[in-house]
């Protein structure tokens, strides 16, 4: 069996008191529901201190995520924060290689490749973040774009290492534009990404969970995790409104 996840990507929004509230709502609803998925939430650096001991408080099992962390261990690289800060931040995973990341702040398939390195080395769960923008899914190039994000990142791992990775699909054309991949377009890519990932580490390809992400809500989660490679999702909009993640959660 495969571990289920939902995670709350918080991106850029909330305040640090705003994301306190929405980690003890998220909290309450998560005691309150049955649910063999684990649940992440992943804040804002600035509110990872916080919102971590908010969850140690609540005694809840939702686990925290960073967004990012930095290519370098440590040093003069003014404005970064190291996967070192973050796991004495009680963070057991990061989200790596977001498109908004790939986009707008450079981020390479090499880069994401020494991001992740730095994460597993500390013990840290990546979440690695893959997919096609519109015009590459027009122009059928879709499978390609994911195949090369895989290979050039998660082929360079130990199969060990592997085990320890967890995938994201969001194609881009679904992210915060209210559109969604079908439930057959997100399994047949997610099932594509497994037998991509089987071609090099044929044991580990089947524990590997991967999450969907793009327009993910209450409405669409239970059509999306009832495809078979679909194993949760990667929340981010309806992740805000505790009561729409926490039914995006009840989804499986
Ligand atoms: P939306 O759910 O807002 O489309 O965002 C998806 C996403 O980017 C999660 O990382």
């Amino acid at each position: 069996m495969r571990k289920k996840i939902v995670a709350g990507n918080w991106k850029m929004n909330t305040t640090v008191a705003e994301g306190a509230l929405l980690a003890k709502q998220i909290c309450f609803l998560a005691r309150e529901m049955e649910t063999s998925a684990e649940i992440i939430v992943s804040p804002p650096f600035t509110h990872l201190e916080s919102v971590g001991r908010i969850l140690k408080e609540e005694k809840s099992h939702v686990a925290l995520a960073a967004q990012n962390c930095a290519s370098t261990e440590s040093g003069a690289y003014t404005g970064e924060v190291s996967v070192n800060m973050l796991k004495e931040l009680s963070c057991k995973y990061v989200i790596l290689g977001h498109s908004e990341r790939r986009e707008y702040y450079g981020e390479t398939n090499e880069i994401l490749l020494k991001k992740i390195n730095l994460v597993l080395a500390a013990g840290l769960h990546p979440i690695y973040c893959v997919g096609e923008k519109l015009e590459e899914r027009e122009s059928n190039r879709h499978f390609e774009v994911v195949a090369s994000q895989i290979k050039e990142v998660l082929y360079k791992l130990r199969g060990v290492e592997l085990a320890n990775v967890v995938v994201a699909y969001e194609p881009v054309w679904a992210i915060g534009t209210g559109k969604t991949a079908t439930s057959d377009q997100a399994e047949e890519m997610h099932a594509y990404i497994r037998r991509v990932i089987a071609d090099k580490f044929s044991s580990y390809a089947d524990q590997t969970p991967v999450l969907y992400g793009g327009s993910c809500k209450p409405s669409n989660a239970k059509e999306l995790f009832a495809m078979e490679n679909v194993d949760g999702g990667l929340i981010g909009g309806a992740s805000l409104i505790a009561q729409d993640f926490a039914a995006i959660i009840k989804s499986f």
